[in-house]
């Protein structure tokens, strides 16, 4: 029986997936690197420092640790300039609906997102009170596929992770929710066509039905 939620945060609740793609693109360029789509899937649910590794993997450069450091807050700080651009209108479809009434069944929401940028995009969507519990890349050492950060949202709503559901875009977060012992919902991205989803769905509203 599901008792809880944990909805992952790029590319779930909001489009800022897309942001992250076009900064990582920027950075990208701007290093003489080319950035495909197909790449940017790979760099869904995990850390800031692990996907810039994967944005240098055809480097020729090698780039020194404190460089490394120098590139991802240069990424970041051109992704925090697009969250500028986001308002309570860019939750994605069925979003905040959904939300309400998973609460009105007495069901728990969470958030699970490796980004450290969580709360600051749900505060500029109006989201931040909505949920019960919020684990985020400050709490958790680990990014997706380690469980870490769905085992952190489950222990922060005081519920065993049996009783938990996650909704995920990206695989390595299809990976990490059954890592955790967790019923893992793709969403869109490449979670979509992850075998190990236990279930798909197109619109959040279908969570009502589950
Ligand atoms: C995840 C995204 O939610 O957060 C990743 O899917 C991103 O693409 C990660 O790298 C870390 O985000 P941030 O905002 O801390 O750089
Ligand atoms: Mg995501």
């Amino acid at each position: 029986m599901i008792e809880a939620f944990i909805f992952d945060l790029d590319g779930v609740i909001c489009t800022t997936d897309e942001y992250h793609y076009q900064a990582w693109k920027t950075l990208a360029n701007e290093l003489g690197l080319e950035f495909s789509r197909a790449k940017n899937d790979r760099l869904r649910g995990i850390s800031r420092m692990a996907s810039l590794e994967i944005v240098l993997e055809e480097s020729k450069i090698e780039y020194s640790a404190e460089e490394k450091v120098d590139l991802a807050e240069k990424k970041n700080a051109i992704y925090r300039k697009l969250l500028c651009n986001i308002h309570p209108e860019d939750a994605l479809p069925e979003i905040p609906e959904t939300l309400k009434a998973l609460r009105e069944r007495d069901m728990k929401i969470a958030i699970g997102s490796s980004s450290k940028n969580t709360k600051d995009i749900l505060g500029r969507l109006d989201l931040l009170d909505i949920f019960d519990a919020i684990a985020d890349g400050s709490d958790i050492t680990r990014s997706k596929p380690d469980p870490e950060v769905f085992l952190c949202a489950a222990g922060k709503l005081g519920l065993e992770p049996g009783v938990c559901a996650v909704v995920e875009d990206a695989s390595a977060g299809i990976q990490a929710a059954k890592a955790a012992g967790m019923l893992a919902i793709a969403f869109g991205g490449d979670a979509a066509s992850d075998p190990c989803a236990d279930k798909v769905i197109t619109h959040p509203s279908q969570l009502l039905a589950l």
